[in-house]
């Protein structure tokens, strides 16, 4: 089974709208002589406010994608500073981050939300990077596993199995995110194989074989080469080193180094 992997640059809280078309047209320079049929699917993530901006300078359908950092999941109405999916896409986001851990800690979002968030996003036709892991001390509880399982089990309640099978799952623990400290490869692809497993068990094998599933937690250019010849590593969900044309372009490449070997 071949996924086509996933390279997302998520720019959380960063960039106003001439840096963030500047680091895009800039990537895109970087990208121009890779062959299309060879590259990873690769999202920008940028603030909802440098959304439009950078959507007119994406070369949709080419390998380069527009996604969102989050989603609200009623359609329209009284829901004061939230943003639906169908004006997403009506700026052709084709992504969305659901449930990234900043979102949990700083803004109370619960499993229940993300679940509801998932759905909202796949009914609009959008792809949903539904993000998962452990804090530090559940890691040295050991308790990763259960933990982790569970977030996927209440994040994909409800979901058809054709909808499972063409969304993304990131694994971010959440004591390598912007700490400089990744996970090591190995760890990392059993942690997602595990997951993988839980797609399969709530799902069907068919989906589990499908979904891809990324890793996410101080990707960088030096890192993921080895992150990508794992088994069942798909692509990653890249913070820091996204705001930075040259080492996003180098993690593209580097994605494709690892996959033609
Ligand atoms: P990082 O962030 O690459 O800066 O660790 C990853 C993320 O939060 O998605």
């Amino acid at each position: 089974m071949t996924r086509r992997p996933i390279i997302a640059g998520n720019w959380k809280l960063n960039k106003l709208v001439g840096e963030a078309v500047d680091t895009v047209e800039d990537v895109k320079i970087k990208l121009m002589d890779c062959s299309k049929e060879e590259m990873p699917v690769v999202v920008f993530c940028p603030v909802f406010t440098t959304l439009q901006a950078v959507s007119n300078v994406l070369e949709h359908g080419k390998g380069l994608y527009l996604g969102a950092q989050n989603c609200y999941w009623e359609e329209s109405g009284a829901f004061t500073g939230e943003v639906s999916v169908s004006m997403l896409k009506d700026l052709c986001v084709s992504y969305v981050v659901v449930g990234h851990s900043e979102r949990r800690q700083y803004f109370s979002e619960t499993d229940e939300m993300i679940n509801k968030k998932a759905k909202a996003v796949l009914s609009g036709g959008l792809i949903p990077i539904i993000c998962c892991g452990e804090t530090l001390e559940q890691r040295e509880q050991g308790i990763t596993d259960e933990f982790v399982a569970g977030q996927i089990r209440a994040a994909l309640k409800g979901l058809s199995e054709e909808e499972i099978a063409k969304s993304a799952i990131a694994y971010e623990p959440i004591w390598a995110i912007g700490t400089g400290k990744t996970c090591d490869s190995a760890e990392a692809n059993r942690v997602i194989k595990m997951i993988r497993g839980v797609v399969a068990e709530v799902s069907s094998q068919d989906a589990a074989d499908k979904i891809r599933i990324l890793y996410g937690g101080s990707v960088k250019a030096s890192t993921i080469e080895e992150q990508m010849s794992m088994s069942d590593i798909d692509g990653a969900l890249v913070g820091g080193a996204s705001l930075e044309a040259e080492g996003f372009a180098q993690i593209v490449k580097g994605t494709m180094l690892a996959r033609a070997k």
